[in-house]
Parts: structure tokens; C-alpha cells; sequence
């Protein structure tokens, strides 16, 4: 199949990459000339594990290549996809769409033999009709389908979730009719080494797969914060929320994924899709309040983690040097997008600290976005001479610190580990002052 791939961003870039090693020729196009030319010479733009490698054999192979110029690719696509960015509007939360409605208008004068226009970006219910309709009417003897195809891609694991998915959503209008059984036919090829791996592809139509994508988002985002709140619960209780998880999740019906009690989730898709959700659910009337309370419940929650620093030194942290390890909203990824970080660092120098701090992947991004933090070289300097170390990403090389090293550099052992890598008995026996979340 011949597969032209639209905005080269995270999705794009590894659904693009993922679907030339399924066998297919891909093209890859996006409109920043930097960016094609930086892929054209084998950089990738963003880190991700093992994306390096798959697009080099790929692209050595003959089936990936990258362009400003998608017009031929799109002519000779059996498939076109919409990975462009779909961010949320300024003022109202609502996702903005004129990157796709942009890439609609594209591909309709281009469009040649039939072709299915997939939408991968993550778009409100109804978006699909709206493409459908752009496309008809700037060429409306057009032989195409328009399909919904979401991604469930976590960054720092976006490979072996494209290639190995708990499921595929298909939206397909008239499934039975000629133009969707020929549109089915069409995804059921792209997707058909996954019958390998048994990965069941879930054919719905088109509005409910848009809405599957946003309610598995915001199913999981309360789900952490669900389980954020049984922490601070333990806390005042004297309970453990790590064992609370894992009783818990044990319940087949609950299971034990994404039950990890932290700062508060961020990231490129959990606070904007949450965000989109509750938007369009108002304007339809059907109002999402579980999913409003989340937001909400959330931000508060990024907003309050600074002052755990306070309380486990017991006095401000004015004048005080705090050390912060980790930046990005989790590990793996130098994606810097709604990372509690954002709301942690500020929030400790406007009370009069001094903040240094290290990430093994962010600090470029970082420190764009971290006006007045000192980026250190690495964790060692980033508690050097520090009151109390904070540990708010938990990057592996976090876990397997010289703790005795880290005590002699510190001016005082304090931790406050936001995600509770370490055990709080052996941190003691250390002899750290030592926090973690939901641990009594
Ligand atoms: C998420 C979804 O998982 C993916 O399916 C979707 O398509 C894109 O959004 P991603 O944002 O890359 O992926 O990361 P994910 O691993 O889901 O983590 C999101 C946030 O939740 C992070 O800030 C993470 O630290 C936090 N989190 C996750 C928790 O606090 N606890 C958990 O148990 C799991």
C-alpha cells in the first residue's frame, strides 16, 4: 500500500515510520523546510527509543521518505493521513482545527483513484463530516472515504504501541455500503501484520471512534487522579497507596494500570484532550462533570506539590537551594508539555528559592520554558550544596543514585520523591528526611 503521511510531528513520525517497517511505502510531509531537511539527513527531531534506528533501515530500505512537496504522494496514496497538530485554542479550550482543515483542502484537489483520508490527530466528535464535507466540495467528483483512525501512542513506548496495540479503532460511515467496505478493505491492509500479534482491529463507525480516543484519554486521566487522591487520603490516614493500588488493581474489573499516585499527570494529550472533552461535551448538552472535576483536581494538584517541599523541610524555602531531578512529564521523552515542572519550579523561586536542576533528555526544552532554574550537568550537580533534593520525573539513572554520594554533597539530606522510586524505610535508614507521596 502506499501511504502518504500529513505534519511529521510525534504521530505522524512514528505512525509513518511503524507502517513503512509493516512492509509499505510511506511519505512523509511536512511544511517546515527545517525539519524535512533535518529528517532527510537522518536527525530526528524528537527522542524517542528505537525511532532512530527504524527510520534509518527504512528510509535505507526505500520505503520511508520525507518531503515538502506531498502533491505526488498524495495523487498515488492508497491511504492519506492527518497527523497534524490539533492544539488547544487560546481562550476556550477547544481544539483548534485549521491544521486539519487545512490538510483537507490539500489532499481534495490532489485526490486520484480512491483513497481513503484517515484522521489520526485527535479531533472532536463530528470532525470527520466536516473534512468529508471540505473535500466534497472543493472536488466533488472525488472517489475517497473519510475514516477515523486515533492514536494510542504513550511517548518513550510509542513503537511497541503502534506495533503491538491492545486494539485498532476504525471509524467507518456505511460500513456495509461500497465506498466503506472498500475503505475497510483499505485499513484492514495497512493494519494486516498485526494479525500476527492478535491485535484486534474494532471497527465502529466514525463519531464513536473519535469519541473512543477521547474517552480512553479521559477514562485514564481519572483514573491517576483518582488514585492521586487516595494518596493524599493515605496520608492523612496513615495508609499506603502503593498498596492500595495494587489492592485494588487487582480487581480484574479495575486492573493495575496507570493506579501510579504522582504530581499530577501532563504530557501532550491527557490535559488537552481532558480539556476538549469537557468543551464539547457542554456545548452538546450532555456535560462531563466527572471529567471537569479531573481537570480541575488536577491542576490544583500540579499547583500544590511545591509546597510539600515546605512542609517536609518544615520551614520555607526562602533563601533555601532546592535540587530538582527530572523535568519532562515522564521519563523517556524530552516532551516538556504541561510537565508539573512547569507549575513546581515557578511556584518554589517566587517563595525565595534557589533552584538547580537536571534531566537526562529536557533540559534544551526546559530551559526555554524555566526562567531562573540553573541546569546542572548532571544529578550529582543538580544536589550539590542543596536543602533538599525533589525528585519529580522518575527517569531510570534517578533510581540507581550513589545515595551516600548524594548526602555528602547535599547541605542537608531531605528528599521529597513525587514518585515514590525510593522505599521510605531504607531512605531513613540512610538518614534522609524523606517524603514520598501517599506513604503515611
Ligand atoms: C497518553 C496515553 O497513554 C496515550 O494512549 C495517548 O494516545 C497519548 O497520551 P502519554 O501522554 O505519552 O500518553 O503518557 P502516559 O504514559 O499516558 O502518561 C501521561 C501522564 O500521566 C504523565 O504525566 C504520567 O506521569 C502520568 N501518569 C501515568 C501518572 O501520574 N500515573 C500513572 O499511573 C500513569
Amino acid at each position: 500500500m502506499r501511504v502518504a503521511m500529513i505534519g511529521t510531528g510525534y504521530v505522524g513520525l512514528v505512525s509513518g515510520a511503524c507502517f513503512a517497517d509493516f512492509g509499505h511505502v510511506v511519505t512523509c510531509i511536512d511544511k517546515d523546510p527545517s525539519k524535512i531537511a533535518r529528517l532527510e539527513q537522518g536527525e530526528i527531531p524528537i527522542f524517542e527509543p528505537g525511532l532512530d534506528d527504524l527510520v534509518e533501515t527504512n528510509v535505507r530500505e526505500g520505503r520511508l521518505s520525507f518531503t515538502l512537496d506531498g502533491a505526488d504522494a498524495i495523487r498515488k496514496a492508497d491511504a492519506v493521513f492527518i497527523a497534524v497538530g490539533t492544539p488547544s485554542r487560546r481562550g476556550d479550550g477547544h481544539a483548534d482545527l485549521s491544521y486539519v482543515y487545512a490538510a483537507a483542502e490539500e489532499i481534495a484537489s490532489l485526490i486520484e483513484g480512491f483513497t481513503v483520508v484517515v484522521t489520526k490527530s485527535t479531533v472532536p466528535v463530528g470532525t470527520g463530516d466536516e473534512v468529508e464535507a471540505i473535500i466534497r466540495k472543493t472536488n466533488p467528483n472525488a472517489d475517497f472515504a473519510v475514516v477515523s483512525n486515533p492514536e494510542f501512542l504513550r511517548e518513550g513506548a510509542a513503537i511497541g504501541d503502534f506495533k503491538r496495540p491492545d486494539r485498532v479503532v476504525i471509524g467507518v460511515n456505511d460500513m456495509k455500503g461500497d465506498v466503506g467496505t472498500r475503505a475497510s478493505t483499505v485499513m484492514s491492509e495497512l493494519y494486516r501484520p498485526l494479525n500476527l500479534n492478535e491485535s484486534p482491529l474494532l471497527f465502529v463507525n466514525r463519531r464513536t471512534s473519535e469519541l473512543i480516543k477521547y474517552a480512553a484519554n479521559a477514562f485514564l486521566a481519572m483514573k491517576i487522579t483518582f488514585i492521586n487522591e487516595m494518596a493524599d487520603l493515605c496520608e492523612a490516614v496513615g495508609a499506603d497507596v502503593q498498596q492500595v493500588a495494587r489492592g485494588i488493581g487487582l480487581d480484574k474489573r479495575i486492573g493495575s494500570k496507570f493506579l501510579h499516585a504522582g504530581p499530577g499527570y501532563g504530557g501532550s494529550c491527557f490535559p488537552k484532550d481532558t480539556i476538549a472533552l469537557v468543551r464539547t461535551a457542554q456545548q452538546h448538552g450532555a456535560p462531563t462533570r466527572l471529567i471537569e472535576t479531573t481537570v480541575e483536581v488536577n491542576d490544583s494538584r500540579k499547583k500544590a506539590m511545591a509546597g510539600r517541599v515546605e512542609k517536609t523541610l518544615g520551614t520555607s524555602v526562602a533563601n533555601k537551594t532546592i535540587g530538582l531531578l527530572g523535568l519532562t512529564f515522564k521519563p523517556n521523552t524530552d516532551d516538556m508539555r504541561d510537565a508539573p515542572s512547569l507549575d513546581i519550579a515557578p511556584a518554589l523561586i517566587a517563595a525565595g528559592a534557589r533552584v538547580q536542576a537536571f534531566d537526562p533528555e529536557g533540559m534544551h526544552e526546559a530551559a526555554k520554558l524555566l526562567d531562573g532554574v540553573e541546569m546542572k550537568s548532571d544529578a550529582y550537580e543538580a544536589v550539590l550544596g542543596a536543602d533538599a533534593v525533589v525528585i519529580v520525573t522518575e527517569w531510570d539513572r534517578f533510581r540507581a543514585l550513589d545515595l551516600d554520594r548524594v548526602k555528602l554533597l547535599m547541605k542537608q539530606p531531605v528528599m521529597i520523591d513525587l514518585r515514590n522510586i525510593y522505599r521510605p524505610e531504607d531512605m531513613r535508614a540512610k538518614g534522609f528526611r524523606y517524603s514520598g507521596i501517599g506513604r503515611g
